[in-house]
C-alpha cells in the first residue's frame, strides 16, 4: 500500500453534484472493510437541519464554514489511524486550505460524471440549492473542474453501474 495511505487511511471522493461519491463511497467502504462518513449528512446531522436549509436561511458562507470544520474532524479521525472513505459535497474541494489538507492526509480521486448524467440523475430533485438555477448550473459544472482536476486520482465515472466505478477504484496504484 502506498506509503502515505498507509500513514493516513483516508480515501476522499471529490467530484461536482450527482457524479456518484455517496454510493461508490459506501460500496467501496464495504469492500475494503473501512468506515464510510458523507461530510453532508455529518453537517446534518451536527445541525439537526438539512442542507437546503442552512443554505436559505445561513446562506453559503455559513455553510463553507461548517463544511471545513467537518471535513476536518473526519480527517483527524483519519489521522488517528481508522481507515475511512470519505464522500465529500461538490463544493468542498473548491477551498484550496481543504484541498491542502485532503491532498497531505490521504489519497484524493476525482469522480469525473459527464454534465447530462448528472443532470438526469438530478432530475426532480429539490434538494441541491446550488441546482436550483440551470444556467448557474452549468457554469458551476464547468468553473470547478480546474479544481477538481488537482485530485490525484480521476476516475472516469459515466456510469450508473456503481460497481464498475468501485472496481477501477480499487485498480489504482494505490493499494
Ligand atoms: C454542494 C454540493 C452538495 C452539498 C451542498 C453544496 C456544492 O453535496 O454539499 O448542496 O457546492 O457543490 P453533493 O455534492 O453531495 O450533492
Amino acid at each position: 500500500m502506498l506509503l502515505k495511505l498507509k500513514r493516513t487511511p483516508g480515501l476522499y471522493l471529490i467530484g461536482f453534484m450527482g457524479s456518484g461519491k455517496s454510493a461508490v463511497g459506501r460500496l467501496l467502504a464495504d469492500e475494503l472493510g473501512w468506515s464510510f462518513a458523507d461530510i453532508d449528512e455529518d453537517i446534518e446531522k451536527a445541525q439537526g437541519v438539512s442542507i437546503a436549509e442552512i443554505f436559505d436561511t445561513r446562506g453559503e458562507q455559513e455553510f463553507r464554514v461548517l463544511e471545513r470544520e467537518a471535513v476536518r474532524k473526519r480527517v483527524r479521525e483519519v489521522e488517528c489511524g481508522k481507515p475511512m472513505v470519505l464522500a465529500l459535497g461538490g463544493g468542498a474541494f473548491i477551498d484550496p486550505e481543504n484541498r491542502k489538507i485532503l491532498g497531505e492526509r490521504g489519497v484524493t480521486i476525482w469522480l469525473d460524471c459527464p454534465f447530462p448524467r448528472i443532470c438526469d440523475r438530478l432530475d426532480g430533485h429539490t434538494d441541491r440549492p446550488l441546482a436550483r438555477d440551470p444556467e448557474k448550473f452549468r457554469q458551476l459544472f464547468d468553473d470547478r473542474r480546474d479544481a477538481y482536476n488537482q485530485a490525484e486520482h480521476r476516475i472516469e465515472a459515466d456510469t450508473d453501474d456503481t460497481s464498475a466505478i468501485v472496481a477501477e477504484i480499487l485498480k489504482l496504484p494505490i493499494f
